[in-house]
């Protein structure tokens, strides 16, 4: 990272991170959770911070990179406050979650993968997240929304906007 101008808040994310790394790389199979740990100081997995890990691990980058890219848990954007993530697994695709993410991307104007412009929402479709009997479900951060219908979709969301 020597080539780029820091700010010190992310010299501070930087010292915390390799903090995580020295501690965590010599035990097998903690990539995961050191990938986990960055998102956590960060926000996102920026390609600068998965080459930061890379180079720190001494793991290719494209090996981070892959591993980021195939979970749904990392982000490689900067993402809203919410994370909103609608399963699109058997479960509750026959129970109609195509249309659930419709109705979102409609109330939000906002493809998956995208985040509003005010940094509040971004959108996700995930796996099975284990909840099959709640079909059709989505999750807001850490909330759980089972049985819905479209029509439940706008209530939802302005919980999330009322105080903003
Ligand atoms: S398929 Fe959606 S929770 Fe299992």
């Amino acid at each position: 990272m020597d080539n780029i101008t820091l700010d010190t808040k992310e010299m501070e994310s930087y010292k915390q991170l390799d903090e995580i790394i020295l501690k965590y790389k010599k035990t097998n199979g903690m990539l995961i959770y050191i990938l986990k740990k960055a998102q956590d100081i960060f926000g996102y997995l920026s390609i600068p911070i998965q080459s930061h890990i890379s180079e720190k691990m001494d793991i290719p980058i494209s090996t981070i990179n892959g591993v980021v890219s195939f979970y749904s848990l990392f982000s490689q954007e900067p993402t809203g406050k919410y994370t909103i993530s609608v399963c699109l697994g058997t479960a509750c695709y026959v129970k109609g979650a195509a249309d659930i993410l419709e109705a979102i991307k409609e109330e939000l104007g906002l493809d998956v993968g995208e985040t509003t412009p005010n940094h509040l929402f971004t959108l996700k479709s995930t796996r099975c997240i284990g909840a099959c009997g709640l079909a059709p479900v989505i999750t807001i951060n850490d909330d759980v929304y089972g049985r819905l219908s479209p029509s439940d979709i706008p209530s939802i969301i302005h919980k999330y906007t009322k105080n903003m």
